[in-house]
């Protein structure tokens, strides 16, 4: 997911405001959780959040958002949410948090959710630097 940074979305510092990179985190997330639990799904937790480095306004946001462990019918989703120069394309990894999602059914109670596939790739719970959306 790719959004600009508007004056609108700062602090008085001219700096993104921590509760909007939230709401952008928990979208992100959310899409994630959807199209793996391929049902509507709720967030019931936002743990780790680490605000690395300051997003700035003119900055583009990149958030990349992985199931990264999935219960019965939880998904714990990382997003890694990088601040770019669009002029340059340059990323840095600004912030990063885990979303916990739980997948409802038609009556809204908690439904089972497919596992990850073999193998796939979970990453650590350590930020990769190195890592692009
Ligand atoms: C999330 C919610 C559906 C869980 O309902 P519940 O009746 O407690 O369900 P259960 O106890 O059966 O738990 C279901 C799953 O959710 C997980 N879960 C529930 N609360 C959790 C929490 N705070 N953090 C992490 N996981 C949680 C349970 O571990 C369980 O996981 P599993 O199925 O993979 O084993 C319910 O608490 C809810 O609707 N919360 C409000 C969600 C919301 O409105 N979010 C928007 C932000 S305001």
């Amino acid at each position: 997911m790719l959004e600009l940074v508007f004056p609108k979305d700062t602090n008085y510092l001219g700096t993104a405001f921590g509760g909007w990179v939230l709401s952008l985190m928990d979208k992100a997330a959310s899409v994630a959780a959807v199209r793996h639990g391929g049902a509507n799904v709720v967030t019931a937790r936002m743990d780790g959040v680490d605000f690395r480095v300051p997003i700035r306004v003119g900055d583009a946001v990149a958030l990349d958002a992985q199931v990264v462990k999935v219960g019965r019918s939880s998904m714990t989703v990382r997003v890694d949410v990088y601040r770019e120069t669009m002029a340059t394309g340059q990323q840095e990894l600004a912030t990063t948090g885990f979303f916990v999602f739980v997948a409802l059914d038609e009556e809204g109670k908690p439904r089972t959710v497919a596992p990850l596939p073999e193998g796939q790739d979970t990453r650590s719970a350590d930020p990769d630097p190195d890592a692009r959306p």
